[in-house]
């Protein structure tokens, strides 16, 4: 092959050379019989002239046709004046064709390749055919853009002294393990390895190791539902330090974040990154990931319907649940439409209904309206700071539940309002936030039981560590996430680093059976016993956050090969079923065979 300039290259400097491309037809253009080919490869455009009289041309035309690929070559010649694309990097050359190679003539290709036309495509069909969906210009520039970033992140460990060390993706089975992806062993008949949710445990067998500091861009597998930045297989910037504490990783993962943002982007961010406690997230955003980017907080509203009529508040109040209120500004023309999705929306997360107010040109509507007294309606106005043309609405519950209940309107509210124009968040804005004291142990509304908030390796604030006892309920772990823009790009922990705690968390505080403990646990505890340092670590979600670097909503469009909302990979075919004599030699019998 003897290319000797890529399709962005050549100006008007090159005129007079002759130059070799490769690459891909993107369009044809016939002038009366004189082919106008834009031809494409990974880096650019650039217009390629061929004449119907150039004898050694003649018998390749029919390959001219778009995604063919070609090698051409001939001599670089201005375009006439009026005919120049200064859009074009390439733009004012064209190269006059005198020979060519035709190494593959495509078929039409099922979906146009253009970028415009291209993102508008039925998904599954560009999913089937992905390598064509990659080759659009859009995509592949997505594709640079992670290895720019996973490029950025190498650079900033190894100047930090990290080792990079690979971790296996065959692992063990654990306890909370229900949406592990297993696999059967054929030496060990009845026997599975589970593929790991992430490298916890064996980074942090690296730092009894003595490795101090490890990273890794690291694969990871979650058999999870899925949703617009969930995949089954994803990818963590994962690390792990020996002798730091919670103030030293904020300002290395800050070191990180910054330097990236730089690299990739350009933008300068500030630092320290603020810093907001679990309980005040909840309480304003009613999430543990908020988007600080707009207002429209949760306000308490106790004070205001204690004494209320309106038993449904009262009552909860009684009861030491809260009443909690947003007002979503400028909202008041809120349709029906969007009014019962909203109720919906807050019932499928527990609500037993969604009172609201409007605050219209000519009064107050609402369901409620008539339980208020004038007092409490001068109460709410003040507190809520309601004005004509907002909306409010209402949560009576328990606390962590009305905040979550509000939590979600805020968000979906705040589309409402978007669309209308009435609230511009800057596509450029970039607010970081660590989200810390998180308690050790939340309730798992799944699972009916407490589980630990973040994984059971997470070392409790020392000064609550008599609390394990008496009110493990109370107990905060040394436990950080990072935030942007609403989305958890990370979490992680200092650890517990002594085998008799790591034993009480897990018997006494999680309630793992003795006999569970030794068979998952056994060796992790074991190792612990041997001089294991204090350590701390984290993982961010690499796919969330070069999805955000590149602007993209959704984390297949960041992702090589992605997988659909049901796990599949449409371009091969996968999962697929396996044979039975394959089945019977890993031992297994499955339950239907299709
Ligand atoms: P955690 O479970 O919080 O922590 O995961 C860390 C980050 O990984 C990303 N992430 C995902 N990204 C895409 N698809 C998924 N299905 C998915 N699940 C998680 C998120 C998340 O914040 N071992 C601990 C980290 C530690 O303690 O060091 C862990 O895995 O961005
Ligand atoms: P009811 O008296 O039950 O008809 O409720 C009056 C209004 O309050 C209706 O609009 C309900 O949707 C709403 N509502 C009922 N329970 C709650 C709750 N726990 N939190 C917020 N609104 C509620």
């Amino acid at each position: 092959m003897s290319r000797t300039h890529h399709c962005y290259e050549l100006t008007a400097k090159n005129t007079g050379q002759t130059v070799t491309l490769a690459g891909w037809v993107d369009s044809v253009r016939d002038h009366g019989g004189i082919l106008f080919v834009d031809l494409r490869d990974r880096e650019g455009l650039t217009q390629v002239v061929f004449h119907p009289t150039v004898e050694a041309l003649a018998p390749h035309f029919n390959a001219l046709k778009p995604e063919s690929v070609i090698e051409v070559t001939g001599e670089v010649s201005p375009r006439p004046e009026d005919t120049q694309n200064p859009k074009l990097k390439t733009g004012a050359v064209e190269v006059m064709a005198a020979t060519m190679v035709v190494h593959n003539v495509s078929e039409t290709p099922p979906f146009p390749m253009d970028d415009e036309t291209g993102d508008k495509v039925n998904e599954d069909l560009r999913l089937t055919y992905r390598y064509l969906d990659l080759r659009r210009p859009r995509n592949l520039k997505n594709l640079r853009l992670r290895h720019e970033a996973a490029q950025s992140v190498r650079n900033y460990f190894n100047g930090q002294g990290f080792l990079e060390v690979e971790t296996p993706t065959l692992f063990k089975s654990t306890p909370e393990g229900a949406r592990e992806f297993l696999v059967p062993s054929r030496l060990n008949a009845g026997s599975f390895y589970a593929l790991p949710q992430s490298p916890q445990q064996f980074k942090q067998m690296l730092m009894v190791a003595g490795v101090e500091k490890y990273y890794q861009i690291a694969r990871c597998y979650r058999d999870e539902d899925l949703r617009a930045d969930r995949q089954p297989e994803f990818t963590q910037i994962d690390l792990e330090v020996s002798f730091i504490d919670r103030e030293g990783m904020y300002a290395l993962i800050e070191g990180l974040l910054t330097e990236v943002w730089k690299d990739i982007l350009g933008v300068d961010i500030p630092t320290p990154f603020p810093r907001m406690s679990y309980e005040e997230a909840m309480n304003r955003y009613g999430v543990d990931k908020p988007d600080t980017r707009y207002g429209f907080e949760l306000v308490d509203l106790r004070e205001v319907f204690k004494e209320s009529e309106f038993k449904v508040f009262s009552g909860t109040i009684k009861q030491g649940g809260v009443v909690k209120a947003i007002n979503m500004k400028g909202l008041a023309d809120i349709t029906q439409g969007e009014l019962k999705f909203l109720e919906d929306t807050a019932k499928s997360l527990g609500a037993k209904g969604l009172a609201y107010i409007q605050a219209r040109e000519n009064g107050w509507r609402s369901p409620i309206l008539k339980f208020m007294s004038e007092k409490e309606q001068a109460g709410l106005k003040e507190t809520l700071n309601i004005e004509t043309g907002d909306i409010v609405f209402f949560a009576a519950a328990e606390w962590e539940k009305a905040c979550a209940i509000l939590g979600r309107l805020r968000l979906e509210a705040a589309k409402y309002l978007e669309k209308r124009g009435a609230l511009n968040i800057d596509p450029k804005a970039y607010n970081f936030l660590w989200v810390i004291e998180f308690p050790l142990m939340l309730f798992d509304e799944e699972q009916g039981r407490f589980a630990a908030a973040h994984h059971p390796f997470t070392s409790p604030v020392p000064e609550d560590i008599p609390l394990l006892d008496s009110d493990p309920k109370a107990v905060r772990g040394q436990h950080y996430d990072i935030v942007l823009n609403g989305v958890e790009l990370g979490g992680g922990s200092i650890r517990i680093h002594q085998p008799e705690l790591q034993q009480k968390v897990f018997e006494d505080v999680l309630q793992i059976p003795k006999d569970v403990v030794e068979s998952r646990f056994g060796y992790f505890l074991r190792a612990f016993q041997f001089g294991a340092p204090p350590h701390g670590g984290i993982a961010l979600g690499f796919d969330r956050m070069v999805a955000i670097l590149a602007g993209k909503n959704y984390i297949r469009d960041i992702i090589a090969f992605p997988k659909t909302q049901k796990g599949q990979d449409l371009m091969a075919n996968a999962p697929s079923p396996v044979a039975g004599k394959h089945l019977k030699e890993l031992h297994i019998e499955a339950l239907s065979e299709e």
